[in-house]
């Protein structure tokens, strides 16, 4: 029996993928995130999410590829990739590759020390160019990730304890396509961890456990142990946090009218930028002439 402490209810296993599935139904639906004839492009980390995330969509019927980006991160991203390979042969789909070291010339944790950024910052700007651009080569429609409530929520809050109005009003369950910009989703807003690895273990899913080592430092798994504590004492916080932030809050921070700063197309790879050349080229600029860096070298303390 898994039991919910927030919805006070208990299920068997085949009642909760049930439930499970019923969750991601209603997120799609609420927030319009695609629809049956949409081609989808879930980015899958070998983690419980994203491969949760892939499966269940798989299971609703959708049209749904998988995409894995090797950061090289050293046996982390081994580890990874055969994760997102099992699971792609073990269900006869369809995982799309982009390696940055084969293919861009750089690692993550060179690329950090290369730009003078944390490590996550790097490995964010790479992530989200790349989920981007292979969309667009793919002629995907959506891009999925495997966000969970945890991560949303601790994100929410990491923003509101320093009022980053800009980041509060583009913290969105969906955010839509633009020019040069696929939609982004993420299904899995109204489900936490505890439940997507329960669900991973039901189904049989093999993921990758460990957390990627650069991580160390991040703030928000703070923030996601200080939520805990709260969820614990009032189950259901968590969810009431993000959800009526949505409901009630989130378009008080959204500008008026969109970007304020004209965009035009990067010149080396055409995306869309407000300088001459994009973050991520010139990230690969510096990082790919630069000595390769130990994994080590780049950890950030914990705070
Ligand atoms: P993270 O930023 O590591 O919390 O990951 C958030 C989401 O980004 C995951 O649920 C995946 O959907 C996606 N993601 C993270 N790492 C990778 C990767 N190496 N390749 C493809 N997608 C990834
Ligand atoms: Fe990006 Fe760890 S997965 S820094
Ligand atoms: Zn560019």
């Amino acid at each position: 029996m898994i039991e919910l402490r927030r919805h006070n209810a208990s299920f068997c296993g085949p009642c909760f993928v049930h439930y499970t599935e019923q969750q991601v139904r209603k997120a799609i639906d609420e927030f319009e995130m695609f629809t049956p004839e949409e081609r989808i492009l879930v980015a899958v980390s070998g983690g419980k999410d994203s491969l949760g995330l892939w499966d269940l969509l798989l299971g609703l019927g959708y049209q749904v590829d998988g995409l894995y980006l090797g950061l090289g991160i050293g046996e982390y991203s081994d580890a990874s990739g055969t994760y997102a390979r099992a699971f792609a042969a073990s269900r006869g789909a369809r995982l799309v590759e982009v390696d940055l070291p084969a293919d861009y010339g750089y690692d993550i944790p060179t690329g950090a020390v290369a730009a003078r950024r944390a490590p996550c910052s790097a490995c964010g700007l790479s992530k989200r160019h790349l989920f981007n651009r292979a969309a667009l080569d793919g002629g995907y429609d959506v891009v999925a990730t495997g966000h969970n409530l945890d991560d949303e929520a601790a994100v929410l809050f990491g923003n509101v304890l320093r009022w980053n109005t800009d980041y509060l009003g583009r913290q969105l369950p969906v955010l839509p396509a633009e020019a040069g910009f696929v939609r982004k989703v993420k299904p899995l807003v109204r489900l936490d961890e505890r439940e997507m690895a329960a669900y991973c273990v039901i189904r049989g899913i093999d993921y990758i456990v460990e957390e990627c080592p650069m991580a160390d430092g991040n703030r928000h798994l703070g923030y996601k142990e200080a939520l805990n504590l709260v969820e614990a004492g009032s189950p259901g916080s968590k969810h009431a946090f993000y959800f009526e932030f949505l409901a009630r809050a989130s378009s008080r921070f959204r500008a008026p009218g969109g970007h304020e700063v004209p965009l035009r197309e990067c010149s080396r790879c055409g995306s869309p930028t407000t300088g001459e050349v994009c973050a991520f080229c010139a990230l690969v600029d510096r990082a790919s002439a630069s000595e390769p860096v130990a994994l080590g070298a780049t950890r950030r303390p914990r705070r």
